[in-house]
């Protein structure tokens, strides 16, 4: 005999009134669900035939990047992310796989001037777009590498590519200004060092805005 949830019970094969109201509320959420879905691969569908719509990609595709000045090919899945396909297709593994989710910025590259975390952008979204990562960075008496390594800003090194290319982002994006602490402090906010070097990483950008203004 099974014993109900409000204490009465029922015979072999008995359903507790709960447990009814239970499994009829989640069929209707189940039908909403498949309803909503359907719905929504409707539009998809609709929306990758339309005639200016987005191109539907499915299987390997062959994609070509251009990449610190050089265009560089291969195959990938059209789910491949950006950070997956340098690592990975292209051997451009100055980008680093730390949280892989958005969260600290090892991974950033430079996509059409702006920071990006290439672990959660698409590679063929960035078809035809300019990227830079750090290996393609000016590496003389001027450049932000240089000026991390003047100001002794890293220690184990997973965070410093990330910082390095956050900090170019930042400078290239505000050419001839000098920038105060606060304000390097909000253009690198999307980077995090576990080490805790920020005081290193600050003074390099300031150093080297000092620098690219004097040029
Ligand atoms: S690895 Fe991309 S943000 Fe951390
Ligand atoms: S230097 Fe180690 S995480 Fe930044």
């Amino acid at each position: 005999m099974a014993e109900h949830e409000n204490g009465t019970s029922t015979g072999r094969g008995g359903h507790s009134r709960r447990r009814f109201l239970r499994g009829s509320g989640l069929a209707a959420a189940s039908a909403v669900l498949t309803s909503q879905a359907n719905v929504a691969l409707d539009e998809a569908k609709a929306e990758a035939q339309a005639p200016d719509g987005p191109e539907a990609l499915s299987g390997d595709v062959t994609l070509t990047l251009q990449v610190d000045g050089r265009e560089l090919s291969c195959v990938v899945e059209p789910r491949s992310t950006l950070l997956d396909t340098l690592r990975n297709r292209l051997d451009v593994t100055g980008p680093k796989r730390v949280c892989d989710r958005a969260s600290c910025g090892a991974c950033t590259v430079i996509v059409d001037g702006d920071a990006v975390y290439s672990c959660t952008t698409l590679a063929v979204s960035c078809k035809g777009k300019a990227i830079e990562t750090v290996e393609g960075f000016e590496t003389g008496e001027g450049g932000v590498p240089h000026a991390f390594h003047q100001h002794d800003a890293l220690m184990c090194g997973y965070c410093t590519p990330g910082f390095v290319t956050a900090c170019k982002a930042f400078l290239d994006a505000n050419p001839g200004k000098e920038p105060t602490l606060e304000d390097v402090k909000r253009g690198l906010d999307g980077n995090i060092c576990r080490c805790g070097t920020y005081i290193g990483v600050f003074e390099a950008a300031l150093a080297a805005a000092k620098t690219m203004k004097g040029a």
